[in-house]
C-alpha cells in the first residue's frame, strides 16, 4: 500500500511536486543526497525565524518555538501512518537504533554489509546486556533478500533489523514481504535512505528509525523512531532518561518511564531541530509521497541509462531501488571517471570500486546533463584495444608492431576501426595522453589474427 495520495494540484495548476521541485537551488551537479542533503529554503527560512523567537526571551515565544517538537512529530507519525505516541524526535537514526537494540532480547538477525548503524549497536547491546545474540547474514553482492533473511530464521530469533534502502548498493529492501516472513517477530528498520522518497507501507515493520538531514534537506540533530505498541510490548526502555520518565524535575528515585514511544528518550530535544524537521516534512506532505518516490525513481533511472549507454555497469537493483544507483566501473576506468565527474562539477561519493550518485527530485534534469557529459569525457579516455589497417595507420607497421598514438587521435579515427575489447584488465596507470595499440595485418597469411589485446599497454 502507498503512503501517497492521488495527484496534488495547486490553485495555481503548478503541482505541488513542482512547487518541491521548483524549490531545489543547489547548483546543477550534485548528486550526492545520500551522503547529505543541502537545507531547503523553506528549512532555512523556519529556522532563522525560530531562531529570532529563541533570542527574545519572551516566554510566549519560547514556548511557540518548544512547541515545534509535537508539531514533528505529529507529522512523522501521519508520513508513517502511526499514531503520535507511538513516535519520538531522536539526535539521529542511530540513536533510535540504540535504543531498540538495548531494549530486545533474544537474537537479532542483521545483514553484515549494511551500515553500521544496525549491526553495531545490535553488538554493543549484546556486549554490554548480554541477553541479545547477533546473527549477521551475508548475500551475494551484499544485497539483502527475503529468502536469505527466511534462511537465518530460528526459534530463538526475536527481531530482524535492516536498512530498507542499502546506503551501498541501493537495493531497497520488500519489508512487506520480510514482515510476512518472519511472523511474530520484531521487524526494526532503518529508515535512513528511505524515508520520505519511498512509497511503502510503513506499518509493516514495527520500529523505523530515521533522519531528515539527507532525503528530507531538514539538516543534521532531526532523527525520530516509531515504536509500535507490539515494539513496545518486547523493547524495554532500558536507555530511557529524564525526557523518557514519567514525572518532572522534583521527582525522586528513578521514576518509570513514560508511556509510548516517548519512553526510549534520553533528554529534551533541541526545538530548532524539530523547527527544521517539521518544515520538510510538511513539504514532503504537501507533495505527496507517492509522487515524490516516482519522481526519485524516475531519475534514478535516468542514470541507470546513462551508466548504459556508456558501458559502466550498474550494482543496484534495476527494479528495487529509490534514488541511490550505484555504478561499477571497471577498476582501470574508474581514476578518468573520476576526474571527468570532478572536472564537470558533479559531486558524487567515490568509495572503494564504487561510484555512488543519488538523485532526487530537484536540480535533476541539469544534473543528468552533467553527468552525462562526465560519462561521455571518461568513456572517450577509455583505454580500449582498436584493430586497423595497415592502409589506415599509413604507418609504416608491420604486423604485431606496437605503435603510440595519441589518446585525443583515438576520437578521430575512422567509424571503420574496431572496437575488440574494452575490458582489458589492464591493472597500470590511467590514460595518460596516449596508448600503445599493437598493428594487425588485414589478412595474415596465415589466417591467424594477432593478439591485439594481449599486445595492448598504456604508457
Ligand atoms: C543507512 C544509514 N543508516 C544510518 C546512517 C547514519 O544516520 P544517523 O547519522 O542519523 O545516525 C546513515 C548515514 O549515511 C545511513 O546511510
Amino acid at each position: 500500500m502507498g503512503a501517497g495520495s492521488a495527484a496534488r494540484v495547486t490553485i495555481a495548476g503548478v503541482s505541488a511536486l513542482e512547487s518541491l521541485v521548483e524549490s531545489f537551488d543547489v547548483p546543477a551537479g550534485y548528486l550526492d543526497w545520500a551522503r547529505f542533503g543541502p537545507l531547503s529554503p523553506v528549512v532555512r527560512a523556519e529556522m532563522r525565524a525560530d531562531a529570532e523567537l529563541l533570542g527574545t526571551g519572551r516566554p510566549s515565544s519560547i514556548d511557540l518555538v518548544g512547541a515545534r517538537g509535537g508539531e514533528a512529530r505529529d507529522l512523522a507519525a501521519q508520513l508513517l501512518h502511526a499514531s503520535s505516541d507511538e513516535v519520538v524526535l531522536q539526535p539521529s537514526t542511530t540513536f533510535g537504533l540504540m535504543h531498540a537494540m538495548f531494549g530486545l532480547k533474544g537474537t537479532v538477525v542483521v545483514p553484515a554489509q549494511d551500515f553500521p548503524s544496525v549491526r553495531v549497536e545490535a553488538h554493543r547491546a549484546a556486549a554490554a546486556r548480554g541477553r541479545l545474540t547477533v546473527r549477521e547474514i551475508d548475500t551475494p553482492g551484499g544485497i539483502m533478500t527475503t529468502d536469505a533473511i527466511v534462511a537465518a530464521l530460528t526459534d530463538d530469533v526475536t527481531a530482524v533489523a535492516l536498512s530498507v534502502v542499502d546506503f551501498r548498493t541501493g537495493a531497497l529492501a520488500d519489508i512487506a514481504a520480510i514482515r510476512d516472513a518472519i511472523g511474530g517477530r520484531l521487524l526494526i528498520v532503518d529508515a535512513m535512505q528511505a524515508f520520505g522518497v519511498v512509497d511503502i507501507d510503513w506499518s509493516a515493520a514495527d520500529v523505523v528509525a530515521g533522519n531528515g538531514y539527507k532525503w528530507l534537506r531538514a539538516g543534521r540533530g532531526t532523527g525520530f523512531a516509531r515504536f509500535s505498541s507490539h515494539a513496545r510490548e518486547r523493547i524495554a526502555p532500558v536507555l530511557s532518561g529524564i525526557s523518557g520518565m514519567a514525572g518532572d524535575a522534583t521527582s525522586l528515585g528513578a521514576p518509570v518511564a513514560r508511556d509510548g514511544a516517548a519512553a526510549y528518550s534520553v533528554a529534551p530535544s533541541d526545538p530548532l531541530a524539530a523547527s527544521r524537521l517539521a518544515a520538510a516534512l510538511r513539504e514532503v506532505q504537501e507533495a505527496g509521497v507517492a509522487e515524490i518516490a516516482q519522481g526519485v525513481r524516475e531519475r534514478a533511472q535516468g542514470v541507470m541509462q546513462l551508466a548504459d549507454r556508456y558501458g559502466i555497469a550498474v550494482l543496484t537493483p534495476r527494479d528495487a531501488h529509490a534514488g541511490i544507483v550505484t555504478l561499477v566501473p571497471e577498476p582501470h576506468d574508474a581514476p578518468a571517471l573520476a576526474a571527468a565527474l570532478a572536472n564537470h562539477g558533479v559531486t558524487v561519493t567515490a568509495r572503494g570500486a564504487t561510484i555512488r550518485v543519488s538523485t532526487h527530485v530537484g536540480g535533476g534534469a541539469d544534473s543528468l546533463q552533467l553527468l552525462g557529459d562526465a560519462l561521455a569525457d571518461a568513456a572517450a579516455l577509455r583505454v580500449v584495444a582498436v584493430e586497423f589497417t595497415r592502409e589506415e595507420l599509413g604507418a609504416e607497421a608491420t604486423s604485431g608492431d606496437a605503435i603510440t598514438i595519441e589518446v585525443g587521435d583515438i576520437l578521430e579515427m575512422p567509424d571503420e576501426i574496431v572496437v575488440l575489447d574494452d575490458d582489458l584488465g589492464l591493472d597500470a596507470e590511467p590514460p595518460s595522453g596516449e596508448i600503445l595499440i599493437a598493428v594487425v595485418d588485414p589478412a595474415p597469411e596465415d589466417g591467424a589474427r594477432d593478439d591485439v589485446a594481449g599486445d595492448t599497454t598504456e604508457s
